[in-house]
């Protein structure tokens, strides 16, 4: 299988909600690294190699206490920035807490997630916009881990002619398709689809449920981000913020975020029938995702050909391996979904 490229462990990944980390260490495996994250301290979150620098037993099956992680072996307790802070039975000198630390792992949190970076490179967080925006309704919904290739994830999200297949009657329809406009928009770290139709989708769901619809734009923020945003007469009528994290070769770890513009009902409700609707969208994605991981590994690899739908080709690819693109607008192309 392909290994995962070096910019995974170079960027923000996505490892767990904050609300998934309260009086237990938690164990999250991002890019083949076991990493455990704990509070500590004044609720300050910290992020660990998961492996005790003593005799490397597993740190996450140990125990809050005192604000630092006590490891279950021998009991030495690390401290939030992974100092040892303690081994009982012994006296720590001076130096003794940077020499029996902890390996640390560069962590934030924002918006309710929580981000760790296992090697040094992007500075921050790419700017998603509206996902903090105070005056909009948010939610997350945490989907554990899936198997597939975090690569195919992204490109399902970004391509929009699986829908009329894999998702057949619920979002678009494989019988009856409509006429819409296809542009890219390409950025140094970065490739947006764009779709202009006249009216919503041709599934249920969207006849449903959706406002009206003037275009929807697809935007990957490299590596492993995706944003979604469907946009109306009145502007934007919602936003899906995506993290897909890459747990190993084979398996990831996929986050979203829903955004809404307040006042279309309250938040619990709109919430409540995001997910009652999108639950059987997401299991038709998650077991696309398994069955394409299937057809790749039996091959040995993938061997991909780009199609006349793929406007973004091979630049996601690039993209996830820390390519840089150049700049430019391509389109509109015409074609039916
Ligand atoms: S292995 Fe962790 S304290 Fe000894
Ligand atoms: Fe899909």
């Amino acid at each position: 299988m392909t290994p995962l490229p070096d910019s995974i462990a170079r960027s923000w990944q996505l490892i767990a909600l904050s609300h998934e980390v309260r009086a237990k260490p938690v164990p999250r495996t991002v890019a083949n690294t076991p990493v455990v994250i704990f509070r500590g301290t004044n609720g300050r979150i910290t992020a660990l190699l998961d492996r005790c620098p003593h005799r490397n037993f597993p740190l996450s099956d140990g125990r809050i206490e005192n604000g630092g992680l006590v490891c279950p072996y021998h009991g030495w307790r690390f401290g939030p920035d992974g100092a040892c802070a303690e081994v009982p039975g012994c006296e720590l000198t001076p130096g003794d807490d940077a020499r029996f630390a902890a390996s640390p792992i560069a962590v934030l949190e924002r918006n309710g997630g929580i981000f760790v970076r296992l090697e040094p490179g992007q500075d921050d967080l790419p700017d998603l916009g509206v996902w903090g925006d105070a005056d909009h309704d948010h939610f997350w919904w945490a989907q554990g881990v899936w198997r597939g290739r975090a690569l195919d994830a992204i490109e399902n999200v970004l391509d929009a002619f699986h829908t009329n297949y894999i998702h057949d009657g619920i979002i678009r329809r494989s019988g009856r398709r409509m006429s819409v406009k296809l542009s890219t928009n390409v950025f140094e770290q970065g490739i947006e689809q764009v779709i202009e139709q006249p009216v919503p989708d041709m599934g249920w769901m969207s006849r449903m449920l959706e406002p009206p619809r003037d275009r929807s734009r697809t935007r990957l923020y490299a590596p492993t981000t995706v944003q979604a945003r469907w946009e109306g007469p009145r502007g934007l009528t919602l936003c899906v913020s995506a993290f897909f994290t890459p747990v190993d070769a084979g398996s990831l770890r996929p986050f979203a975020r829903f955004t809404t513009p307040k006042g279309r009902g309250p938040a619990w409700l709109k919430e409540a029938a995001i997910r009652l609707f999108l639950n059987p969208v997401v299991a038709q994605d998650r077991r696309a995702l398994a069955r394409q991981l299937d057809g790749i590994e039996a091959f040995g690899g993938p061997r991909f050909i780009q199609g006349p739908g793929d406007l973004l080709g091979a630049r996601v690819t690039q993209l996830y391996q820390g390519q840089t693109l150049e700049p430019g607008v391509e389109g509109p192309f015409e074609r039916t979904l």
